[in-house]
C-alpha cells in the first residue's frame, strides 16, 4: 500500500517470479539530477554500464529530468541526451562527441550549473549529483571535493570516506585501529622501494607467513596485483606493483577462504542488503577479466556480464552470515561511508573469522541485482540514495563554517 498524502508513484518489477507493485517517493521527479559517467579511471566502460543500466534506466521511470555529464579519458566533460545511451558509446559517435564538441564548463556561483559549449545554450542548475563513477578521480573523493565546494547535494559517501575507502592501505589502517580484523600487512611507498629493495623485501619476509598479496592500494578490478607463494617471487610482484601505484601493500593470505561482499545503504541508520558469495570455478583469486567479461566465472563460455555469478543470499555455515553483516556495518561506521557501499570481506571457513578486505563506495551497477532480492527494487534504490543524499546535505550545511573574528584588524 502506497502512505497517503505523499507524492508517490507506483513502479512493478518481478521479485522471484511474483510481479509487484511498489510505491516511491514521487518528489525526485521535480529534481534535475546530474549523472556523472565515464571517468578517467581503468572503470571508465564499467561505468558507462553502471550508470546507464542501474540509474538512468530508474531515474527514467521516476520522471526526474537527467543531465548526463560524461567525463572523457582525458578528463573532459560532455553533456547531451545521447550520453544517456549505451549504443553512443557502443559505436564512434562518442569519439566523435569527444573530439568535435566543445567540452562544458561548470559554475559554482549559487549551486552547481552546467554551462553546455554553444553561443544558444542555456546553462543547466543541477539540484542533485549522483557520482556513478568506479576508481580513480571519481570514486576516490576528488569528484566529491568538487561537489562539496559547488554546494550541491550528492549520492555516496562523502570526500573524506571516500578518500580512505578507495585506500586500500588508510582503510586497513581505521579498521584495525578500530578493532576490526584485517589480514597482517606491511605497506611502504614506492620511491622506498626503488631506494632499498633489499630492506623491503626484508621487511616483507621478516612480517608476513607466505603466501602474500602484493596489491597497489589505490587501484581495483585486480589490477596489478599478484599472490606470491614463495619469497623468490617477491620482488617482481612488488615491481607490478610499483608500477601502477606510489605506495605498495602486501597482506597476508586468508586460508581456506570464502569471499563475500556486503552491500549497505544509509547514513546513520544502515539498511543491509544479502551477504552475497561471487563463486568460481577455481581456487585462485578474481581477476579483472573473470569479474567484468566472464560474469563472474573463471574459465569458460559463460555469461556475459558482471557479478553473473554468485550465491545471494550467501551459505554461510554457523554464526558467519551474522558476523559478516556485522563486520561490514561496523566498517562502514568507522569510516564514516554514507549513501551506498559494498563492503567485500574473507573469511577463513576453518577458523570461523571474518577479515575486512576492501570498500567499494560505488559498487558496480548499485549492486541492484542484490537489492532486487532483498525486496528494493532498482527504482526505490536510486530514489532511496537521492533522498540520501538530500539527507547528508542538510546535515552538512548544519555545520557552522565561518568564524567570526578581529583577527584582521590587528594588521
Ligand atoms: N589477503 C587475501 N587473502 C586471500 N585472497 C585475497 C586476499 N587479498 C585479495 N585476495 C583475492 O584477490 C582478489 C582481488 O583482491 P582485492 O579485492 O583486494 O582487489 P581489487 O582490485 O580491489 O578487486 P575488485 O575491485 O575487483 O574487488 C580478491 O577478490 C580475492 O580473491
Ligand atoms: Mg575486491
Amino acid at each position: 500500500m502506497c502512505s497517503p498524502g505523499r507524492n508517490v508513484g507506483v513502479y512493478s518489477f518481478t521479485y522471484f517470479g511474483r510481479v509487484v507493485n511498489e510505491c516511491y517517493t514521487g518528489f525526485m521527479d521535480k529534481k534535475t539530477i546530474a549523472v556523472f559517467l565515464g571517468g578517467k579511471s581503468p572503470e571508465h566502460d564499467v561505468s558507462i554500464v553502471s550508470a546507464i543500466v542501474s540509474v538512468i534506466k530508474p531515474l527514467k521511470i521516476i520522471g526526474s529530468k537527467i543531465v548526463p555529464i560524461y567525463i572523457a579519458k582525458n578528463g573532459n566533460w560532455y553533456v547531451g541526451d545521447e550520453l544517456a545511451d549505451i549504443k553512443t558509446y557502443q559505436t564512434c559517435k562518442i569519439d566523435e562527441i569527444v573530439s568535435k564538441q566543445k567540452p562544458v564548463s561548470v559554475s559554482f556561483n549559487d549551486g552547481f550549473t552546467i554551462i553546455p559549449a554553444g553561443f544558444r545554450a542555456r546553462p543547466i542548475k543541477i539540484d542533485i549529483a549522483f557520482p556513478v563513477m568506479h576508481g580513480a578521480y571519481g570514486e576516490d573523493g576528488s569528484l566529491m571535493g568538487l561537489l562539496r565546494m559547488a554546494g550541491v547535494p550528492f549520492v555516496g559517501a562523502d570526500m573524506e570516506a571516500s578518500v580512505v575507502a578507495m585506500n586500500k592501505v588508510l582503510s586497513k589502517e581505521v579498521a584495525s585501529e578500530n578493532g576490526i580484523p584485517t589480514p597482517k600487512y606491511v605497506s611502504f611507498p614506492t620511491s622506498e622501494f626503488n631506494q632499498d629493495r633489499k630492506g623491503c623485501i626484508k621487511r616483507v619476509n621478516d612480517t608476513l607467513k607466505y603466501p602474500v598479496f602484493v596489491k597497489p592500494p589505490h587501484l581495483g578490478s585486480s589490477i596489478g596485483i599478484s599472490k606470491v607463494k614463495e619469497p623468490k617471487s617477491l620482488e617482481n610482484a612488488l615491481e607490478v606493483a610499483a608500477y601502477y601505484d606510489d605506495v605498495i601493500l602486501v597482506e597476508e593470505a586468508v586460508a581456506n577462504l570464502i569471499e563475500v561482499t556486503v552491500p549497505i545503504i544509509g547514513n546513520d541508520k544502515l539498511t543491509i542488503a544479502n551477504v552475497e558469495r561471487p563463486l568460481s570455478l577455481e581456487d585462485e583469486f578474481f581477476d579483472f577479466k573473470s569479474k567484468y567479461i566472464n560474469g563472474g566465472k573463471k574459465i569458460g563460455k559463460g555469461k556475459s556480464g558482471a557479478q553473473g555469478y554468485s550465491e545471494i543470499p550467501a551459505k554461510l555455515p554457523g554464526s558467519l552470515y551474522k558476523q559478516a553483516e556485522d563486520v561490514a556495518a561496523q566498517v562502514y561506521r568507522v569510516i564514516g561511508l554514507s549513501g551506498i557501499s559494498r563492503i567485500d570481506l574473507l573469511i577463513d571457513s576453518k577458523a570461523e573469522k571474518v577479515y575486512f578486505n576492501e570498500i567499494n563506495p560505488m559498487p558496480g551497477s548499485l549492486y541492484a541485482h542484490n537489492w532486487v532480492k532483498k525486496g528494493i527494487s532498482n527504482v526505490e534504490l536510486v530514489t532511496r540514495l537521492l533522498e540520501l543524499a538530500e539527507e547528508a546535505y542538510e546535515k552538512r550545511q548544519a555545520v557552522k563554517s565561518t568564524f567570526d573574528t578581529s583577527f584582521l584588524k590587528q594588521f
